[in-house]
């Protein structure tokens, strides 16, 4: 076998076959296949497909380049949840202490933000002595001893997503439903969860622009996670404005708190407790109330032992910017668009992102977002506040604000997408 052959019978709008698929993968893991062949293949793939029997290949090859995790020995049944990314989405933070505080395990394998998508392990690495590092043991430890574990994929977990999705980030490879669906199932599957919730966002924050892009990529993860036999369900969830008030590491980790507290933006408490049900619904566990138990405080009981669990304090004050920059509302009306991506992008440009994946991050860089879409605006009324310890940002910053949002003539009537747009 030679990757030339693989790569021209892609770029010819062939099948890959079985034996191909499991080669090319194996052998770019071990080093044998180049980088710039990959990317030649991964190219080929994102402008001519992969039907689903080459989809469920290359995602079986993935699984077996590494390890599979088994939470066999827990007594709990486990539920997991995947977001393919948004801007202000920091919903995993209140969620998977809730699903465990209703009596599931959540093993929770996260990432970090690479553009203007946030990711999980950041956002928590703001809260001081918090480690996303964790050896096995010290995984199942955690999510024993508190029915919660939200941490780092380690090396051993497909191995070649990995590499592959290094390689997809630097080569404009990454927006390729064969390639996203199995990337995300293969470590899951991998992680060996019973049951999987996946949140596919939808709009100009998203990988998925358009409702017909999601509802395929969407369909194809549960196909992928069903075979496998982990029960898998997907909703699809508004991403065209910002979740929530906040976009940004320690701002994200604020207003997660808030959520615990019982309080925190509509809109997340919302998508917090449908995929919460969801998530209890996959796991057999049809009679728990989420409500309740964001209500009751033992939500926050889970959060504050998870967090100390992995070295964090529950208590300790969050970092908070060194310079604020505010952006008022030009006139007065209603907020008729707030955009996700520029949002994003901004909150990237104030240190809450990285431009390479080496690159450090600011704890408490971001954008607090004053109003959302619907809500009433005053002329000089705070829209939003930029957040940064490096205020030579700032002006790249609002460039990318510039046709951020849009203010229409007060009475107009402006309706919000809903959340959850479908399952
Ligand atoms: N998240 C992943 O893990 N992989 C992708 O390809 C896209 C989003």
């Amino acid at each position: 076998m030679d990757a030339i052959t693989v790569i021209r019978a892609k770029r010819d709008r062939g099948e890959l076959t079985p034996e191909q698929i499991d080669w090319v993968i194996d052998a770019y893991t071990r080093g044998e296949v180049a980088d710039y062949q990959m990317a030649a293949l991964n190219m080929a793939i994102l402008l001519n497909g992969m039907n689903r029997q080459e989809i469920a290949r290359w995602t079986a090859a993935m699984i077996a380049s590494g390890e599979r995790m088994s939470w066999d020995s827990l007594s709990r049944p486990t539920a997991d949840k995947h977001s393919t990314g948004g801007v202000g989405d920091k919903i995993t933070l209140p969620l998977a202490p809730l699903v465990a505080a209703c009596g599931a395990a959540v093993p929770q394998l996260s990432g970090r933000g690479l553009g203007h998508t946030g990711g999980t392990l950041d956002k928590l690495e703001s809260i001081p002595g918090w480690r996303a590092l964790l050896s096995n043991e010290e995984m199942l430890d955690v999510l024993d001893s508190t029915g919660a574990v939200i941490c780092a994929a380690g090396d051993g977990l497909a191995p070649a997503d990995k590499k592959l999705y290094a390689l997809r980030d630097v080569t404009g490879t990454v927006e390729s439903i064969p390639l996203i669906a199995s990337s995300i199932m293969s470590k899951k599957i991998a992680e060996g969860t019973g049951s999987l919730v996946l949140d596919v966002k939808v709009g100009s924050g998203a990988f998925m622009k358009t409702l017909e892009d999601a509802r395929e990529l969407a369909s194809t993860m549960v196909e992928l996670g069903t075979d496998s036999g982990v029960r898998t369900v997907a909703l699809l969830t508004d991403m065209s404005t910002p979740l929530g008030l906040t976009a940004g590491n320690a701002l994200e980790v604020r207003e997660s708190v808030e959520v615990l507290a019982g309080g925190g933006p509509k809109d997340v408490v919302e998508l917090t407790l449908a995929l919460a049900r969801e998530m209890l619904d996959a796991a057999g566990l049809k009679d728990a109330d989420p409500a309740k138990a964001l209500a009751d405080g033992s939500a926050m009981d889970v959060w504050r032992r998870m967090i100390a669990a992995q070295g964090g304090d529950p208590d300790a004050e969050l970092p908070t910017s060194r310079e604020q920059h505010v952006i008022t509302a030009p006139s007065s009306g209603v907020l008729s668009r707030l955009d996700a991506y520029d949002v994003g992008v901004a909150a990237w440009r104030l240190g809450a992102g990285r431009a390479r994946k080496e690159d450090p991050v600011q704890a408490a860089a971001g954008v607090e977002i004053h109003a959302k879409p619907g809500d009433a605006v005053q002329a000089g009324a705070p829209l939003l506040t930029l957040h940064t310890d490096t205020p030579e940002r700032f002006a790249y910053a609002i460039e990318s604000l510039a046709s951020a949002y849009e203010i229409a003539p007060e009475g107009t009537a402006v309706d919000p997408n809903p959340i959850v747009m479908d399952r």
